[in-house]
């Protein structure tokens, strides 16, 4: 199915960059809404078919004209985002949502909700499915993040259940590749930035405690067959490849060939202990699995993140 016109809210962030250049690839017009306060313009072609507006999701949104699709992904993703701005993090879940559903509403789009495996917080139940309801501290420093998409959740389902507007939620798990910042804390980009750098990588803890990484293409491969598929979710999409964090510390470094060591340093607070997606039914639903194994996507993202760098 094509679309003719999407809005992408977060498009100049890292994911929506991807998901507006690949739906411009496929002949779609796309509005890209963002407030750019983790994102860049930098991050987007100069693109006919593409136009670029600010504005913060957390205010009602306008847009002119008709839309077929609604992506909705604007929100702090990183730790080192999250933590500095908590409450504007958890209005943006709630209100955020509130707002891509309304529009999506008024003009009879299908919308895309961008949740996260975060909901399951430090899970008991291995590898995740999306029957699993999660074990979040609900006050901790990392439940602004768990709290805000659980509530973008909730507001998605009762949404749909009061106005009947065609959303559906995906779960994302850890998803990695080409325009992280180097600097945003996340796993992938601060490895890779150290090793590059010659710096010991820094593993918190001892190192064992486990992560599924997904490339980012594949994530937005499955992220627009969700857009195409009338399901309501939630659907988890990530790779389901679980490698502990001293693994890809090491990985990267042999991507890298840098001589970087390995540092241990604090235990984060309320970090997960393990995490994989059970993709079942993303694998039933749209036929969508991952393709790009880790050495490959450490690969490609360090040849075009250093292209990044040198803006
Ligand atoms: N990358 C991952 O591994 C991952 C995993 C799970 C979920 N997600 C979700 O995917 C989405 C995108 O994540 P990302 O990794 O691209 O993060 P990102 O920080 O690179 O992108 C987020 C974008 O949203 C914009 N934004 C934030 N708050 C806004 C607001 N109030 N109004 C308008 N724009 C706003 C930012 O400027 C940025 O461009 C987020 O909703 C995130 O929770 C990402």
């Amino acid at each position: 199915m094509a679309f003719r016109r999407a809005v992408v809210t977060g498009g100049a962030g890292f994911l929506g960059s991807h998901v507006c250049e690949e739906l411009l690839r496929r002949g779609t017009r796309v509005l890209c809404l963002d407030d750019f306060r983790t994102g860049s313009r930098g991050n987007l072609p100069d693109h006919p078919a593409l136009g670029v507006a600010v504005a913060d999701v957390t205010r009602p949104l306008e847009v002119l004209g008709p839309v077929d699709l609604v992506v909705h992904l604007a929100c702090p993703a990183s730790p080192v985002d999250y933590l500095r701005m908590p409450v504007d993090t958890l209005r943006t879940g709630g209100f955020g949502t509130l707002h891509a559903l309304e529009l999506a509403h008024r003009k009879g789009a299908r919308v895309v909700v961008a949740s996260t495996s975060e909901v399951y917080g430090d899970p008991e139940e291995h590898p995740q499915r999306e029957t699993y309801w999660g074990h979040v501290n609900p006050i901790g420093p990392r439940s602004v993040y768990d709290e805000a998409k659980r509530f973008g959740e909730a507001m998605t389902f009762a949404y749909r259940r009061e106005h009947g507007v065609d959303a559906g939620v995906v779960r994302i798990f850890n998803t990695y590749g080409p325009r992280m910042r180097p600097d945003d804390g996340r796993l992938v980009p601060t490895f890779l930035r150290q090793a590059r750098q010659g710096e010991p990588l820094t593993v918190h803890g001892d190192g064992t405690q486990t992560r599924s990484l997904c490339y980012v293409d594949d994530l937005v491969r499955g992220l627009l067959a969700m857009a195409e598929s009338p399901h309501p979710g939630p659907v988890n999409l990530g790779n389901p490849e679980e490698v502990t964090v001293l693994e890809v510390a090491r990985r990267v470094i042999e991507a890298t060939g840098s001589t970087s060591t390995i540092r241990h340093v604090a235990a984060m607070v309320d970090d997960p202990r393990r995490r994989r997606p059970d993709i079942g039914l993303a694998r039933r639903l749209l036929g969508w699995r991952p393709e790009v194994p880790l050495d490959e996507g450490l690969r490609r993202s360090l040849d075009r993140q250093l292209v990044g760098w040198s803006r």
